[in-house]
């Protein structure tokens, strides 16, 4: 899921470059919610930035936010972080005197997330004692400043009170929300989920793979700023916001997806559970019980392609291709011994069987590659999937 950032916009002749804040933002993976001084009204139309995010842009704290009546609360919990930029002389007093008397104070009062402020005013405004004294106030609660730079104001005066720049504004954001951003420009192609393949009309071979794994790699290297393609059979997951989802069925239809995108991949995860076989005749309609048909009493198997040793034969030097081994034993062996036949760079070996593995929202894991294995200890999928990218990009 994206963080949120709750970004207050104050009445500063620099309101309008809240606009490339938000931007900014979005860009790293981030959800931006608006709140606005009423001042801040008569500098920038709150339909602006209404549109930049898509979302209700709040003002007036007892405004009519539907079904929400208590609306600086809400807006104070769902931040992840509440940034104010740019923000006044006043708004920046009134925090840090603990004055809530509209509804960006209020909630910057409410909220237990982290608030970074990055002020703007003229130089006089900046270098009054007050906002000093404010200024050391925050900093010293932990109020993380982006201070202002120096140079031409609006005004026509020359001297520091400029907002910072946007881009650093959103660095701030970034560092103290501990995003990475280390996966920028590397493409990723992820495989999730199990594949079916098909006995007759509505009857096929499967497993119980959630794709849950998958999805979240997938969702990982998104949010760490990848271009990634997911390759998925068919699971009850919605698609990760910012990934390229192809839904595929059998075997077949994922190594021919797989096939099209690999070739310009950097990383290549397959955590899809593939049938290793399917059945050689598809019946075309439904078998019947009591029918003397053959293909009711044998279903003849054979191999399906083998996506990962495939893949692991075709990779040239630049490209890092990692497995998984799903085992119920010897799961630091089997792994082994996949790396080795299969031509991959890593294999995520996991041991399956009982709550473990298959449908589990935690997962435990060995990571395996030609130097050495690192045991990890039970942990969400969420965070396995950065745990194995971060090994990756080490
Ligand atoms: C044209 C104009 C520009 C202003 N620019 C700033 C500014 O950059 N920084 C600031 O602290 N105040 C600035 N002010 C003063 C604030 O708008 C004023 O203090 C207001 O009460 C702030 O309201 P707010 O903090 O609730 O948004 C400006 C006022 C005007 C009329």
């Amino acid at each position: 899921m994206k963080k949120t950032v709750l970004l207050g916009v104050t009445g500063c002749v620099a309101a309008y470059k809240a606009c490339e804040v938000v931007r900014g933002l979005q860009k790293a993976g981030l959800r931006v919610k608006v709140v606005m001084t009423k001042n801040a009204t008569e500098f920038i139309n709150p339909g602006q930035f209404r549109a930049l995010t898509r979302e209700p842009v709040a003002v007036g704290t007892f405004d009519d936010a539907p079904g929400d009546p208590i609306h600086h609360i809400s807006l104070s919990k769902e931040a992840d972080v509440v940034l104010i930029a740019p923000c006044t002389a006043n708004v920046l007093g009134k925090i840090a005197n603990g004055i809530a008397d509209d509804l960006l104070t209020t909630t910057a009062m409410a909220t237990t997330a982290p608030i970074v402020l990055a002020p703007a005013m003229n130089v006089n405004m900046y270098e009054n004692e007050a906002t000093q004294h404010n200024l050391m106030i925050l900093a010293e609660r932990g109020v993380r400043i982006v201070d202002a730079d120096s140079g031409y104001l609006a005004c026509g005066d020359v001297g520091k009170g400029r907002l910072a720049e946007p881009a650093d504004i959103v660095k701030t954001v970034l560092d103290v929300l501990e995003v990475k951003r280390d996966m920028r420009g590397k493409r990723v192609v992820v495989t999730a989920g199990p594949t079916v393949e098909p006995i007759d009309a509505v009857r096929y071979i499967s497993n119980p793979s959630s794709g849950k794994m998958g999805f979240a790699l997938a969702e990982a290297a998104a949010d760490r700023g990848a271009d990634v393609v997911l390759v998925t059979g068919p699971v009850g997951l919605d698609d990760p916001e910012d990934v390229e989802v192809v839904r595929v069925k059998t075997a077949q239809e994922m190594f021919n997806a797989v096939d099209g995108v690999f070739a310009d991949s950097d990383i290549a995860v397959f955590s899809a559970a593939v049938s290793d076989f399917r059945p050689e005749q598809v019946v075309d309609r439904k078998l019947k019980k009591g029918s003397d048909d053959d293909a009711l009493t044998t279903i003849k198997l054979v191999e399906n392609p083998d996506i990962l040793a495939t893949m692991g034969e075709k990779k040239h030097a630049d490209q890092y291709v990692i497995g998984f081994a799903a085992e119920t034993e010897n799961v630091v062996e089997n792994a082994r011994k996949k790396l080795e036949t299969k031509h991959a760079d890593m294999i995520v070996g996991n041991p399956v069987g009982e709550s473990k593995g298959f449908g589990a929202d935690d997962n435990e894991a060995v990571l395996v590659t030609k130097d050495g294995e690192s045991h990890l200890e039970s942990m969400s999928k969420r965070a396995l999937a950065d745990r194995i990218f971060d090994a990756v990009l080490s």
